[in-house]
């Protein structure tokens, strides 16, 4: 049979897999959101992260950890010395969810069951990218990875062994750093995140 010019199916595994989640409705999220907002990085990269769910920024720019709570992972990654460029970042959620509150759009948490419609994508991300480190930013991307709902201070900062040979770190969102109540909190919050991150350098 034939191919039909622009079905995908000549694209590398990645970016065919981009291009359907593109038009994902597994879930209604995609009702509100801008776009899908997917994974970014190479296809061979060796340490996966994994955050919540795309944010305001991310959702009109379609890339994910742009915004205030890219800055703070931006800044953590580079100072232990990993380049984000080589490593894969993506979200267990694929689309914003929100509440407009008069003209701001208020970041929501994603439910159980949109994490676990959207966990099929983020499998097939981890299918074709085989990462040796998975990092989980935060307890919804615990939960995606592991199907656990668990306090992430229980699971934090030792290596848990997934399937084929993979390790997962678990680590804090850094939304969660920017939300702290006072200077000193976010400062310590800060330092143990980067702390985590040093761990998964070494790792790699
Ligand atoms: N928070 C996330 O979890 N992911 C993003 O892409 C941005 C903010």
């Amino acid at each position: 049979q034939g191919r039909e010019k622009g079905d995908g199916a000549d694209l590398p595994p990645l970016e065919r897999l981009r291009r359907e989640a593109s038009t994902c409705t597994r879930c209604p999220l995609h009702c509100h959101a801008t776009q899908t907002v997917f994974g970014e990085g190479p296809e061979n990269a060796s340490v996966m992260f994994v955050g919540e769910q795309p944010g305001d920024t991310e959702d009109l720019a379609g890339k994910p950890f742009i915004g205030p709570a890219g800055k703070v992972f931006d800044e953590a990654v580079a100072v232990a010395g990993i380049d984000r460029h080589q490593a894969y970042v993506t979200n267990a959620v694929k689309h914003f969810k929100y509440e407009r509150r008069g003209k701001r759009r208020i970041h929501m948490r994603p439910e159980a069951g949109e994490v676990a419609h959207c966990r099929w994508w983020l499998a097939k991300e981890i299918e074709i990218i085989r990462p040796r480190i998975v990092v989980a930013l935060g307890a919804t991307a615990y939960l995606s990875l592991t199907g656990e709902s668990r306090p992430i201070a229980e699971v934090r900062s030792m290596p848990i062994p997934m399937q084929d040979n993979r390790m997962l770190l678990v680590t804090t969102h850094p939304a969660a750093i920017l939300r702290m109540p006072n200077e000193d909190l976010r400062a310590r919050s800060l330092t143990a995140f980067r702390s985590d991150l040093v761990g998964v350098k070494r790792l790699s």
